[in-house]
């Protein structure tokens, strides 16, 4: 991906009211303007990332991954993340981390000011055995925050069950994270959980889409 202008945005004509997933295909058409013929590149999972997959179809090429495009379910003002909310997390943050540039797609109900602010999951993969052990112990971790965890289940209400074969905790925050930075740290040296949601200092560039129209963040 060629390295976008910091922060501007572009003004839509006038303004529409515009659904969400309307503004999820703006932010991915979006982004399919950085993808060059003959680059190589990856594509995350999600509503958002699906329409960048529709929109650029035949440019991805097989070969050494470079740079991705994916979505996220929260996006801090320093552009850190949640992610893993469709339960891909590991493999997500593994190919993120590889990868060259990572630029994110989403539309404006996933900014918060701070992660853990949407109200909505920050989830936590843990392995199977013992699983409970570790929901306690990350409820006592974000005391502070004031969290509700709890164990995902699937559509048949048995517990989801990741792609490398592990269970998902999920964290609701009452407050946003306080140290995203020490709270990440924090999980990650929990034996038993093998990744978190939380993706800090990743993104290369955030390109969101609102009823004012698209705007690129980059850091
Ligand atoms: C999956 C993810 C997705 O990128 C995230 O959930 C955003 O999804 P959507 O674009 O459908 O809102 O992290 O694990």
């Amino acid at each position: 991906l060629r390295t976008p202008t910091k922060n501007f945005s572009i003004r839509a004509q006038s303004a529409p009211i515009l659904t969400q997933d309307e503004l999820k295909k703006l932010a991915a058409d979006k982004a399919v303007d950085y993808v060059k013929s003959g680059m190589v590149l990856g594509l995350g999972t999600g509503s958002t990332a699906a329409f960048v997959v529709a929109k650029i179809g035949e440019l991805l090429q097989s070969g050494q991954l470079t740079d991705i495009v994916d979505g996220a379910d929260e996006v801090d003002p320093d552009l850190n993340l949640v992610k893993g909310r469709g339960g891909a997390l590991l493999r997500e943050k593994m190919v993120e981390a590889a990868s060259e540039k990572f630029v994110v797609v989403a539309d404006e109900t996933k900014l918060v000011t701070g992660l853990g602010g949407s109200k909505l999951a920050m989830p936590v993969e843990v392995v199977q055995f013992c699983w409970k052990y570790n929901l306690v112990r990350l409820k006592e971790l974000f005391s502070e925050e004031g969290v509700e965890a709890k164990l995902r289940l699937n559509e048949t209400g048995k517990p989801y069950v990741t792609d490398n074969s592990n269970y998902i905790v999920d964290l609701y925050f009452e407050n946003p994270i306080q140290d995203a930075y020490a709270a990440g740290k924090e999980i990650s040296a929990f034996e038993g959980v093998v990744e978190h949601g939380l993706f800090l200092d990743m993104a290369t560039a955030v390109i969101i889409a609102g009823k004012s129209g698209v705007e690129v963040k980059a850091k």
